[in-house]
């Protein structure tokens, strides 16, 4: 695969590999959001029943959102600011749909900025994990990390300045490489880590907590915090799938790989909390804890568990490159239409938004000391409010304009050259979920937000 730093709008680039679009868009989706995310939503929710609202959204929204969004990207072959346009005005229709372009790429920096403190925690972590100071509890350990601004600053600027390097260099010819490697690594300790919890911990107590459906948690809130996952999980809305479609093959069939894609994702998210949740229980954690959730109850568990200190660092140091390959997914869109533009080069563009989301990331660094308790949207502290922000609003948002564009805007007949390799039920059950089910479903979580 070769994505060639000279590319400019009349070249059409795409991967060669037959496997590659599914491994890129694996390692965008699969990430942060399985494990850190997943998690801290699921117990900021109290279980089951943010989990299978969570397994509805990703089945009839993020599903034909995420098959939406390649085909877009792929039919124009640009990144999403040019693709929306082009998708557009070959449908006949306005150009201002660039606009949900543009909104994905603030999106885009607005993401980065918080998960890159997170991913350098996680690297941070792996060191942590092999040699836990064991005189101190997980907490207070957690409290150390985060109460130093100084390391976090630390780990944060590798991460982005990894970023920047990859990105600059034409992308994303290593992500396959590094997925097809390491994804299956990955997924073999989180198996191991749930035959631990299986012995280790309160493995009844998870189950039922995730999946004995109990709705009396259920609030508006609810479906909209398990929406929000869902988009961020695919790495939906924001333009990063988009972006990779138009990557893609003409010969891929976009079902069958949105499918695989959406099934792993799903996969590693349900497999990290039933690895995860036995073991808080066991221990008598709470799993209403914000987004330390993971950090502290994954070192509890590392520290008490055979080989810990092997598996431990095994599982942050894979963590950190699954984050780190999301991460590309993110930076990626907003790179390719300055380039794509002419506006900058490749490596301008990834130093410069590496800098301004470097300095946006700032700002969730003191929210996890001095600035905790200040209070941005709500009551709610820098680094939460971007959460919330891009969880809540802008990629439901986002997923919402992209189903409404493909389902009532985009020719019919483009869309199903697209699906081609599907067949004629396969686009007629989709055209269904993406004109009426997936965008009245994200409106109405909106408005009933909006009215509760
Ligand atoms: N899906 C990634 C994760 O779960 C995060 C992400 C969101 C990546 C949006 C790209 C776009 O960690």
């Amino acid at each position: 695969m070769n994505i060639s730093s000279s590319k400019n709008i009349s070249e059409s680039v795409t991967w060669v590999g037959k496997w590659t679009f599914v491994l890129a868009a694996a390692g965008s989706a699969v990430g942060l959001g399985n494990i850190w995310g997943f998690s801290y939503k699921v117990g900021e929710a109290g279980g089951s029943a943010f989990v299978l609202i969570y397994l509805g959204c990703i089945l009839v929204v993020g599903l034909p959102i995420m098959m939406a969004e390649i085909m877009i990207g792929r039919y124009s072959q640009h990144s999403p600011v040019s693709a929306m346009k082009k998708a557009a005005i070959d449908s006949g229709k306005s150009g201002y749909w660039q606009s949900v372009g543009w909104t994905g790429l603030f999106s885009g920096v607005l993401i980065l900025s918080f998960y890159s403190v997170l991913a350098g925690i996680c690297i941070n972590y792996i060191g942590i994990a092999a040699m836990p100071n064991t005189d101190i509890s997980s907490f207070e350990q957690y409290a150390q990390v985060t109460g130093s601004p100084s390391t976090l600053f630390f780990w944060h600027s590798i991460f982005i300045g990894m970023n920047i390097a990859i990105i600059a260099s034409g992308v994303i010819a290593g992500i396959e490489r590094m997925v097809r490697l390491l994804m299956p690594i990955l997924f073999i300790l989180m198996i191991v880590m749930l035959i631990n919890a299986m012995i280790n911990g309160d493995f009844n107590a998870g189950l039922a907590y995730l999946f004995t459906p109990d709705f009396s948690k259920v609030n508006p809130e609810t479906f909209l915090s398990a929406m929000g996952q869902a988009f961020f999980s695919l790495s939906l809305g924001m333009g990063s799938i988009m972006c990779y479609g138009s990557y893609m093959r003409k010969s891929e069939d976009i079902f069958k790989t949105s499918l695989t894609v959406a099934g792993l994702d799903t996969l590693i998210a349900i497999l990290a909390g039933l690895a995860i949740f036995p073991m808080i229980f066991a221990y008598g954690m709470e799993p209403q804890q914000g987004t330390g959730l993971v950090f502290k109850s994954l070192l509890t568990i590392f520290i008490e568990m055979p080989l810990g200190n092997i598996i431990g660092p095994a599982f942050f140091m894979l963590l950190s490159i699954a984050a780190l390959s999301s991460a590309i997914s993110l930076l990626e869109p907003s790179v390719a239409y300055f380039e794509e533009n002419n506006i900058f080069s490749r490596s301008a563009a990834a130093i410069i938004l590496g800098l301004i989301i470097w300095f946006v990331g700032i700002g969730s660094i003191l929210s996890l000391n001095s600035w905790e308790n200040e209070y941005f949207l709500g009551e709610r502290n820098f680094m939460d409010s971007i959460i919330y922000l891009t969880f809540n609003i802008l990629m439901p948002l986002g997923g919402m304009l992209v189903a409404i564009f493909a389902g009532w805007f985009f020719k019919p007949r483009l869309a199903m050259e697209e699906l081609s390799a599907a067949n004629v039920n396969i686009f007629k059950t989709w055209r269904f979920f993406i004109k009426f089910v997936s965008p009245v479903l994200v409106a109405s979580v909106f408005i009933y937000q909006l009215l509760g």
